[in-house]
């Protein structure tokens, strides 16, 4: 079946197509502008989205609403990440934890889909805030975030090795397994 990812950002795009191929899923981007609300979750952020959505366009569909919570910093940037990433940036993120003892970090990502219901699937990665940005692979955040039990940061992975322990892969995990269940 062909599902489409409704999104702006094409390594999340990548994520999901690797992932959800192995499951005979072929994800394509669609790219639609959709508002993404200021609210206290992301669950809030993207059933908004889905919602407002399901009034324009055909389903099924589905989008991705995800943040990085550092809770030395009162869990910011969370829901504001894109914004943060637009304009602090990782340097940004990285100054404001100059001097910080507790670097601990977690992504948490949620896959909302939309097929006449919706469906939420969710995934969260811990880790920390390294010192300095290192890789040039992934996307976003992934320079400064090195997850528990490793030794790379995300950057430093290749797109399936992330998928495997990532926020976004443990959602899309959840979302694989709905699938394989209740499209027979
Ligand atoms: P949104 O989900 O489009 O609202 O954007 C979330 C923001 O969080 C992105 O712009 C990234 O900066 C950051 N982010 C979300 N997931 C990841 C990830 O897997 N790696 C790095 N940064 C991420």
């Amino acid at each position: 079946m062909r599902l489409a990812f409704i999104t702006s950002n094409p390594g999340k795009v990548e994520e999901a197509q690797i992932y959800l191929s192995s499951f005979g899923v072929e994800v394509y981007q669609l790219r639609v502008e959709y508002p993404e609300i200021q609210a206290d979750s992301l669950e809030e952020v993207a059933e908004y989205g889905v919602k407002w959505l399901a009034e324009r366009i055909a389903g099924p569909f589905f989008l991705d609403d995800s943040g990085l919570f550092i809770p030395a910093l009162k869990c910011f940037p969370g829901v504001y990440s894109a914004y943060v990433y637009k304009t602090l940036g990782v340097n940004g993120i990285l100054k404001l934890m100059n001097g910080v003892g507790d670097r601990r970090a977690y992504f948490k990502s949620i896959i909302a889909y939309w097929d006449g219901d919706l469906h939420i699937f969710e995934g969260r990665v811990d880790g920390i805030i390294t010192e300095e940005p290192k890789g040039s692979g992934g996307f976003g955040f992934d320079p400064i975030f090195r997850p528990s039990g490793f030794d790379r940061t995300f950057a430093e992975m290749t797109t399936g090795e992330k998928n495997r322990i990532s926020h976004r892969g443990r959602a899309l995990q959840g979302f694989a397994t709905w699938l394989k269940e209740n499209l027979k």
